[in-house]
C-alpha cells in the first residue's frame, strides 16, 4: 500500500543507540514505519530522553511493579495492543521477555544480539568472542523464541577483529553494523518480505551470496 508505514513498539532499557538508528532511518525516509510506542523497564535508561527529543510516546513498564512474570506479561501485551504495534522490536532490552508475551506476538518479536549466533549467547557477547580469540564475530537479528538468544536468524553482518583489539573497539565496530541492519530488517518487515518456513527465515527478494560481506543489504 503506498506510502504505508510499518507502526512498531521498540523495548529498550539503556542507552539506546540501536532505537536512535531506527529514529534516523525514519526521519530520513529510508524507513517505512512509525514508532507508535517506546517501552523501558528502567525509568533512568537514556533511551527516554532520545523518545523525549523526537516526540516518541514511551512507557516505562518494570518487571518489579508486578508480583508474577505473567502479570508483567499481560501489562506489555496491553500496551502494545493499544499502541497498535505490529512487530516488536526489542533494542537492549535487558529482561527475559515473559512466555505470554512472546506468545501473543509469535513470529513479531524481533531482537539484535553482538554476535553470530548461535555463539556467544547471553552477556558480553563482544567480550566473550574477544576473549575466545575468534577472527571473526559479528551481530545477528532474530526472531524471539522462548529460549534466550535463540530463535530464526533474520540476518547477520560479519565483523572482523582486528589484532590491536580490544573488547571495548571491537564492540563499537559490531555497534556501527547493528545500526545498519536492525533498520533493514524492520523495512523487510515493512514491505511484508519475511516468511517464516520450517522453523527458518525466508526473506523474498534479498540477495543472498553476491558479497563478502552481509550479502543480504540493500538499503542500509
Ligand atoms: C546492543 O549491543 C545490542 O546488540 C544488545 O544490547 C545493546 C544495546 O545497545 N542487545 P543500545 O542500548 O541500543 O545502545
Amino acid at each position: 500500500m503506498e506510502g504505508r508505514k510499518l507502526p512498531i513498539a521498540v523495548f529498550v532499557s539503556g542507552r539506546g543507540t540501536n532505537l536512535q538508528s531506527i529514529i534516523d532511518a525514519i526521519e530520513s525516509g529510508k524507513l517505512d514505519a512509525e514508532i507508535k510506542l517506546v517501552v523501558s523497564n528502567r525509568s533512568k535508561a537514556y533511551a527516554l530522553k532520545r523518545c523525549e527529543k523526537h516526540g516518541i510516546p514511551y512507557e516505562v513498564i518494570p518487571s518489579k511493579k508486578f508480583k508474577t512474570h505473567q502479570e508483567w506479561g499481560e501489562a506489555l501485551i496491553e500496551a502494545v495492543k493499544r499502541s497498535g504495534a505490529e512487530l516488536v522490536v526489542l533494542a537492549g532490552f535487558m529482561k527475559i521477555v515473559p512466555p505470554n508475551f512472546i506468545e501473543a506476538f509469535e513470529n513479531r518479536i524481533i531482537n539484535i544480539h553482538p554476535s553470530l549466533l548461535p555463539a556467544f549467547k547471553g552477556l558480553d557477547a563482544q567480550g566473550q568472542a574477544f576473549d575466545y580469540g575468534v577472527t571473526l564475530t559479528g551481530c545477528t537479528v532474530h526472531l524471539v523464541i522462548p529460549e534466550l538468544d535463540s530463535g530464526p536468524v533474520i540476518a547477520q553482518a560479519v565483523v572482523p577483529v582486528l589484532p590491536n583489539d580490544t573488547a571495548e573497539t571491537l564492540a563499537k565496530r559490531i555497534l556501527e553494523h547493528e545500526h545498519r541492519i536492525y533498520p533493514q530488517v524492520i523495512q523487510w518487515f515493512a514491505e511484508g518480505r519475511v516468511r517464516v518456513d520450517n522453523g527458518k527465515v525466508v526473506v523474498l527478494g534479498a540477495k543472498y551470496g553476491t558479497l563478502p560481506f552481509n550479502p543480504q543489504l540493500e538499503r542500509f
